[in-house]
């Protein structure tokens, strides 16, 4: 058997496919694709911490052969540490407790116009009405971008991800888009002349010391690579798992009974269903040297597949790995990554999506999906239902 990320199999249901891998074949090398997968919890855990090993200096995306040029970096995402330790510290004073909790007044504001239009207009896809317009506007609040400007960047930013279905290819860029640029560009200038309590500002006015011992502030490229990365990797992971909360929460009834009578069961269930079916599947590294798993080398600058997917169902971590029980309490998770690279924005993915969920059991508790208009999205890196209609 061969593991594509890609096939459609794979996109449909993958858990069959990854207990055959965790079990028949657990380090895994794609020939056509020519990249190796690791599946098994322990594996990816300690492959996580090993960025000596397995480097991300290539980037997320497995296709790509060689490290990308300064100008193209997806910021930390594509770097190892000590460098992307420095710029990520400096950053993540943007993502404080502190400050994810001050913004929960701002989720909830925002959560509860898009849910109100959703109801009045009578229902239906609550994905396209509802789960992918919060996370964007979320993080447009986090980095400060004024509201007259958030419904337009949420738009660009979709685009951006689309590809046309016959080549493949983005979509070109239509004639009356936002600047998307040119305006985080503005917003940068405005900060550092009056600073305000944001990202933005963090960023402008952060000052570290580089690994030549100099002390500078980030450059702009850097400042809006980040806010790019947040985008890609903020906004469509979380719409995936506010659909997923729907789905599996309607599967089981008598689970999302009991969490509406106890809402303080909330961020468990968020993260039951993280672990069940985690919005992002895998991870990408590259080897730095040879390293032997379960009798298979893998070679120095190989492309690896970290499949977080695979552990988060491995039985030698989770006990009845194929239940959903929103009462489990694991003692370790991958759903986020791990390491170096552990996701920075979970805080703020976790509270977007609790609010919702409390926000959508005073409005629609007994909501019905209609499971055939159930549709999933074929996404390279993302995985989770593109529409979910309901009966509300
Ligand atoms: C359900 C929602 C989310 C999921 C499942 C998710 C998942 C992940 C995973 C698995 C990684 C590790 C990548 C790697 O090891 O290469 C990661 C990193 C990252 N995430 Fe998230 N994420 C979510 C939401 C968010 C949000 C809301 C933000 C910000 C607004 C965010 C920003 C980032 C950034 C910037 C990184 C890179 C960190 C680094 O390289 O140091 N994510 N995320």
């Amino acid at each position: 058997m061969i593991y594509d990320p890609y096939s459609r199999e794979v996109q449909e249901n993958p858990f069959p496919i990854y207990e055959y891998f965790r079990e028949k074949e657990p380090c895994h090398h794609n020939p056509e694709m020519d990249f190796y997968a690791l599946f098994r919890f322990e594996d990816i855990w300690e492959a996580t911490l090993d960025w000596q090993t397995f480097s991300s200096k290539y980037g997320p995306s497995l296709e790509t052969r060689s490290e990308p040029p300064p100008e193209l970096v997806p910021s930390i995402i594509g770097m190892d540490p000590p460098r992307q330790v420095k710029i990520r510290n400096l950053l993540s004073k943007g993502f404080t407790p502190r400050r994810i909790a001050a913004l929960e007044t701002e989720v909830r504001a925002i959560t509860r116009h898009h849910l109100d239009e959703y109801v009045e207009s009578g229902g239906g896809d609550i994905q396209e009405g509802f789960s992918s317009k919060l996370p964007m506007d979320v993080i447009s609040a986090l980095v400060g971008i004024p509201e007259e400007y958030r419904a337009a960047y949420r738009r660009s930013v979709e685009r951006g991800l689309m590809r046309d279905p016959d080549t493949g290819l983005p979509l070109p860029r239509e004639p009356d888009a936002l600047d998307t640029r040119a305006m985080l560009l503005e917003l940068l200038e405005q900060r550092r002349r009056n600073p305000c309590d944001d990202l933005m500002t963090v960023a402008a006015q952060s000052e570290f010391e580089d690994l030549d011992g100099e002390r500078r502030r980030l450059s702009d490229h850097e400042i809006v690579a980040f806010i790019g990365l947040l985008a890609s990797a903020g906004s469509e992971t979380t719409v995936k798992l506010i659909g997923n909360c729907i789905v599996y929460l309607w599967q089981h009834p008598d689970q999302r009974r009991q969490l509406w009578e106890d809402p303080s069961l909330i961020p468990g269930a968020v993260e039951e269903v993280l672990r069940y079916d985690p919005p992002s599947q895998f991870q990408g590294r590259v080897t730095q040297r040879d390293v032997t798993y379960h009798g298979t080398t893998i070679p120095e600058g190989a492309r690896v597949a970290i499949v977080t997917g695979a552990a988060c169902r491995d039985p030698r971590e989770f006990n009845d790995p194929d239940e959903f029980d929103i009462r489990r309490r694991p003692d370790r998770e991958l759903h986020f990554g791990y390491g170096a690279h552990v996701c920075i924005g979970k805080s703020l993915a976790r509270q977007e999506t609790r609010v919702a969920l409390e926000e959508i059991s005073k409005r629609f508790p007994d909501y019905e999906v209609i499971e055939e208009g159930l549709t999933r999205t074929y996404q390279a890196h993302v995985r989770g239902f593109a529409s979910v209609p309901l009966k509300i």
